[in-house]
């Protein structure tokens, strides 16, 4: 279950509208806005040092992911990290198409950054360890690491028409 994204989140400072802002890691070569370009990359290899900036940016993506989300959502990102089971609710599981691919990339920016605790009302009861990564990330590692989950899985985000 999802709780209803807000129309804009504050973070850093930033406000993002959530319907018309995208993420500033998924472009093409030249640095543009692309929805095309996960699929383009979909095989591709992050870790070749020669790599196209979109891959190079699901590389940092992967690099904060096993610096900080592992431990609960699982080498395989699939919510079986060695800490999910104490938690109630359990860790998302990123490869289940319930999870990241119900999902558009802003409302996952919103969540990420707000974590389980910056849910609103219509969220509760819900006791969620989720941490509210602005408080540890960058808004540009934030981007990222949404960016690593969705090439890793192979889904896409959903949009929002
Ligand atoms: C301490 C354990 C813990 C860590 C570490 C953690 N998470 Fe989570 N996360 C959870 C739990 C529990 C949930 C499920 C409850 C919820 O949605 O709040 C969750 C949910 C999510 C969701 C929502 C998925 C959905 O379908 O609604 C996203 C996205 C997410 N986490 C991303 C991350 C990212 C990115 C990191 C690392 C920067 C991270 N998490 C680190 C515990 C954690």
């Amino acid at each position: 279950m999802h709780p209803a994204p807000p129309a804009s989140t504050k973070v850093h400072g930033k406000t993002i509208v959530l319907q018309t802002a995208s993420s500033p890691f998924r472009v093409d070569d030249n640095g543009q806005y692309s929805d095309k370009v996960q699929n383009k990359y979909q095989d591709g290899n992050p870790w070749d040092e020669k790599a196209p900036p979109y891959l190079q940016y699901v590389r940092e993506g992967g690099q904060i992911f096993f610096q900080n989300c592992h431990f609960c959502h699982g080498d395989n990102l699939n919510g079986r990290g060695m800490f999910a089971f104490a938690f109630n609710p359990i860790p998302a599981n990123f490869t289940d198409p319930g999870t990241i691919a119900q999902l558009q990339e802003t409302f996952v920016f919103w969540r990420v950054s707000k974590g389980g605790i910056g849910l609103p009302r219509e969220a509760f009861p819900w006791a969620s360890v989720m941490p509210p990564w602005e408080q540890h990330l960058t808004t540009d590692e934030i981007w990222k690491v949404i960016l690593f989950e969705y090439w890793h899985t192979g889904y896409y985000p959903r949009t929002w028409d």
